[in-house]
């Protein structure tokens, strides 16, 4: 047994996600998760609300509330999708909770005294008739270079010249399109990320088993132009944790936040304090898992993310958690292996907020059940490369695998059961060669499966599970109870026996890709739980003659070709 701390990428407040977002990171995060408890692991797994930053700001103004009130709602509605989904996330935290308050100001201090913190002087653009500083992206005006008129700040998004706000020609704010704008100096502080260049490579270097995907884009920063840039982790904005030093004011720094990126990763841990606070525990059951010094050293760290954060990841909240451990008195845990994630598009584009184009997590829910979602997002997972949803594909994925395969064999066994020896395991009759065959198969199929799960790879634990349900189908056809019935009974009651066992089995199996389903299997056999299989032969033991079971109600209905026209119709877009 091992003790496994799994986090997903925070999801930013602003909005319900999208179907894109989920299986990026939170979904894959989840499923693993469920893998690892089965084994009997100890696992605990991490997700909270990324709340700060300027579009949570500016989503909440849209919304005509405060950004405090604002989170508070979006919060609420993420956990209730995410429960909805069955994220089985041990804690669902925020970023702004008081927890991360502290423990960001801490770690800050700690980077100050660690001599990697340092101040510079900027210039800044106001708009004074928003009151605030303007990030980059939220001034507008023409682009010096190919004159389009709507160029941000930080890039022309027409000719794609990296800009800076100065160089826009007749600038105005984003937010309110006010002209009446000035360049203020003012104050940040920056992480000299760029000291710890060389401990960053070599601990990159020392991940041999980490994908290239990760590798690769952690090496593109480190080595382009003059490697890793000091990184400005302070703000003037109202909404965010106030920069102090621990629990002291910062010189010069009033007013100013930390920025979003700064203190996002940060609550990873500050959430698993925020857990052992719900769940009346003192600092030390958190803490074991984060402080190696405080029990933690036997840890396994395992973080699930979309390509865009593994910068983040790879480069600058290890900063962080190595700074903080300059003098060796607080040595935080570092992650032990990044899992990353390539895009999913929808029908080939983007998915957009804005133009309504794909399905978003409240959609998703309205239409089917979650596990029809969790299975074609988990077994198309954009893993080697991006993948895309089509409503085609995903009627093919659910009318095939699940209702035609995994469906189809659940109903046909329990129905024929009851039919001919009532709604009990029937007696009489023995194991012979054909069952025998399905267990050395699925004994070496479960090693696969197992083995795909222990390197993360999804979507090939997805196929070799499908496999698996469809040795069920194909021993079934071929023993053919109903036939044998006539001449046979007791061949057919051993078959149906051995065939309620596979249900059995296939619950435990399929538990982390379609919880609900697993659970509707198992409440069929009037059990509460199946114990992962550690031998397929003594699990398909494990159902006795006369156990009672109910036939269960369709596990899954088909999509329609109907129904697909309509979704198409429905979620294309502007
Ligand atoms: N909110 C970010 C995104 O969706 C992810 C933040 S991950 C964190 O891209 F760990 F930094 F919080
Ligand atoms: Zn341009």
């Amino acid at each position: 047994m091992a003790r496994i701390l799994i986090t997903s990428a925070l999801p930013y407040i602003n909005g319900v996600k999208h179907l894109g977002n989920l299986v990026g990171s939170m979904l894959p995060a989840d499923a693993y998760a469920r893998y690892c408890r089965a084994q009997g692991h100890e696992v605990l797994l991490i997700c909270a609300t990324d709340e700060h930053g300027t579009p949570a700001e500016l989503a909440a103004a849209a919304a005509g509330q405060s950004v405090a009130d604002y989170c508070a709602e979006l919060w609420a509605i993420q956990k209730r999708l995410g429960d909805g989904f069955r994220l089985s996330f041990d804690h669902f935290g925020r970023s702004s909770s008081e927890r991360n308050h502290k423990l960001t100001q801490h770690l800050a201090g700690r980077l100050a005294d660690a001599g990697l913190i340092e101040e510079r002087e900027e210039e800044q653009v106001y708009s004074n008739a928003d009151g605030r500083y303007l990030p980059d992206r939220y001034i507008e005006g023409t682009c010096p270079n190919c004159g389009y008129e709507r160029a941000r700040g930080d890039q022309c998004e027409n000719c794609t010249k990296q800009l800076n706000p100065t160089d826009l020609i007749d600038p105005r704010s984003a937010i309110s399109g006010s002209t009446d704008l000035e360049v203020r100096k003012t104050k940040h502080l920056y992480l000299k990320q760029s000291a710890m260049r060389q401990r960053l490579s070599d601990w990159i270097d020392s991940k041999k088993d980490w994908p290239l995907l990760t590798t690769s884009i952690a090496r593109k920063w480190l080595n382009e132009g003059d490697g890793l840039q000091d990184r400005g982790i302070t703000r003037d904005l109202d909404w965010g944790i106030p920069v102090k030093r621990g629990d002291q004011t910062w010189p010069g720094m009033q007013g100013k936040v930390f920025y979003v990126w700064f203190d996002a990763p940060i609550e990873y841990i500050a959430a698993t304090a925020e857990w052992a606070d719900a769940t009346g525990q003192d600092d030390a059951a958190w803490q074991r898992w984060w402080r190696e010094d405080l029990g933690a050293g036997d840890v396994r760290y395992v973080q699930f993310m979309a390509k865009d954060n593994v910068p983040f990841h790879t480069l600058s909240f290890p900063v962080t958690i190595m700074g903080a451990n300059f003098d060796g008195e607080e040595p935080w845990k570092l992650v032990d292996y990044i899992k990353g994630f390539n895009w999913l598009t929808y029908e080939g584009g983007k998915f957009s907020t804005s133009q309504g184009r794909g399905v978003f997590m409240d959609q998703a829910l309205d239409i089917l059940p979650s596990d029809y979602w969790r299975w074609w997002l988990l077994s198309n997972a954009p893993e080697g490369s991006d993948s895309d949803f089509t409503w085609g594909g995903f009627q093919t994925g659910v009318n095939k695998d699940l209702a035609d395969v995994l469906g189809n064999f659940v109903s046909r066994v329990t129905k024929f059961c009851r039919s001919k020896f009532g709604e009990e395991v029937p007696p009489g009759g023995e194991y012979g060669a054909a069952e025998a065959a399905v267990v050395a198969e699925l004994t070496k199929r479960l090693k696969a499966y197992e083995a795909n799960w222990e390197a993360m790879e999804i979507r090939k634990a997805a196929s070799e599970l499908r496999a698996i349900w469809v040795v069920g189908n194909e021993y079934l056809q071929s023993a053919a109870p109903w036939a044998a019935f006539k001449e046979d009974p007791q061949r057919a009651a051993a078959t149906v026996r051995f065939a309620l066992n596979l249900v059995r089995l296939y619950a435990a199996l399929s538990h982390p890709f379609l919880p609900d389903t697993a659970e509707a299997m198992l409440a069929a056999l009037g059990l509460e739980q199946a114990e992962w299989p550690k031998d397929i032969g003594t699990a398909l033991d494990a159902l006795p003659p006369g156990h009672a079971f109910t036939v269960p109600d369709n596990l899954f209905a088909k999509i329609s070709d109907e129904m697909r026209a309509e979704m198409e119709a429905r979620f294309a877009g502007e």
